[in-house]
């Protein structure tokens, strides 16, 4: 069964009618800039074929109903009393989109904000985006979600405002000091390319990483995902932690983000800072000048040099940051030794994937060399899978 019919058939399962359309975004890897998007500075990630599909009915009596297939019914819920930390679990995702689009567009002035002004609905979501992978299955569905009911609701939100809103559903109502970098991913992707954005004022373009070329594909270059099946929770501990460091770098240094300092600035400043947070300042200052530079080595088709990039990287969040497990280290280690063009880990770490850039001849090996490798560690044994650059959010049918 595709996705989409499992997307229908499940709707029609919880509801007992058919969805009005479907809806869907997908999740991502992030090739490099890891821990930027909230310091202001750069970011490449890509959207992958794995997808979140929304199947919505609007509702005529302003209630809403989510359901999801392989979780418990969440319940109903009214649409004018939704407010943050007024529900807890999975379902705060997409009540949380809901009460974001209403917040964005009473900012921008729109008649009838207020989301008791629209029509309520139902939602069942399907999907194939692993979840705690770090392949950022929560803002695919949350994206999925937005751009359904902008076009149910007729807000009219170009893609930024609705990167805006899912950003605010996931740091104000769920509670997860999380950046742009996700949403923006699942609702700004193109296929075959990578989006380059700059987190501070927003801009973006696209690199094009060859897709159709004989560089991705057989005989090319493919992305492998290493799924350590580590589980990571951005809500609790580290990912807050690591943001509050980059904060007090930036204001030690009296600068309004990280993004503003060099390398050299930094080095020249380090008596001003603890040794500790010097360290989680010089991989974001060093990791948004890798972004840049990948960028350039994408154009000059330079593969090479991506690859040597991203495995720099790699060592910064595992020295510098310290947001590596010794599973993704392995999996970087093991893709490197085995022909691998560069690896890194992706997402907000501890725990979750690695991506490895390698001829894709090599997969084959490498998906049997890295599980092998596990086992010998006596860790559980770990998800392969390569992906391909894929189309961010769109209406399905
Ligand atoms: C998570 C967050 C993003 C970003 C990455 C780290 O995926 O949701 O905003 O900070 O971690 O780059």
């Amino acid at each position: 069964m595709t996705l989409l019919s499992a997307a229908r058939d499940g709707f029609a399962a919880a509801f007992g009618y058919p969805p009005a359309a479907l809806w869907s975004a997908p999740g991502r890897v992030n090739l490099i800039g890891e821990h930027t998007d909230y310091n202001e500075g750069f970011v490449l990630p890509f959207a992958i074929g794995q997808r979140t599909v929304a199947a919505l009915a609007p509702r005529a009596d302003g209630l809403v109903r989510v359901s999801s297939a392989g979780a418990a019914p969440a319940g109903e819920f009214p649409l004018g009393g939704l407010a943050p930390g007024g529900a807890a679990g999975w379902a705060a995702y997409p009540l949380g989109v809901a009460w974001a689009l209403g917040q964005v567009a009473r900012r921008t002035g729109q008649a009838g904000a207020e989301p008791a002004g629209r029509p309520g609905f139902d939602v069942h979501f399907a999907s194939d985006v692993p979840v705690g992978a770090g392949l950022s299955s929560s803002a695919a569905l949350e994206c999925a979600l937005a751009v359904a009911l902008n076009e149910v609701w007729r807000l009219g939100f170009d893609r930024a405002r609705l990167v805006e809103a899912a950003h605010l559903a996931e740091n104000d109502f769920v509670g997860a000091p999380t950046g742009i970098l996700d949403q923006s991913a699942a609702l700004l992707s193109r296929e075959g390319a990578a989006l380059f954005l700059d987190c501070r004022d927003g801009s973006w373009s696209h690199a094009d990483l060859g897709l159709g070329t004989d560089r991705f594909g057989p005989g090319g270059l493919a992305v492998l995902v290493v799924d350590t099946r580590v589980k990571h929770e951005h809500v609790s501990g580290g990912y807050a932690a690591r943001r509050a460091a980059c904060e007090r770098a930036a204001a030690a240094l009296g600068v309004r983000a990280l993004r503003d300092v060099t390398a050299g600035q930094l080095l020249a400043a380090r008596d001003r800072l603890t040794e500790e947070d010097y360290r989680r300042a010089r991989h974001v200052v060093t990791e948004d000048q890798r972004v840049l530079e990948v960028v350039a080595a994408l154009r000059a088709g330079d593969h090479a040099a991506v690859g040597g990039l991203m495995s720099a990287s790699h060592r910064s969040m595992r020295d510098d940051f310290e947001i590596s497990t010794p599973e993704l280290d392995l999996a970087v280690e093991v893709a490197v030794g085995g022909g691998a063009l560069g690896a890194r880990m992706t997402g907000g770490g501890f725990g979750g994937s690695a991506i490895a850039l390698a001829p894709a001849a090599l997969i084959p090996g490498l998906e049997r060399t890295v599980a092998a490798a596990f086992r010998e560690r006596g860790f559980g044994a770990p998800g392969t899978f390569t992906v391909r650059p894929s189309a961010g959010a769109r209406r399905d049918e």
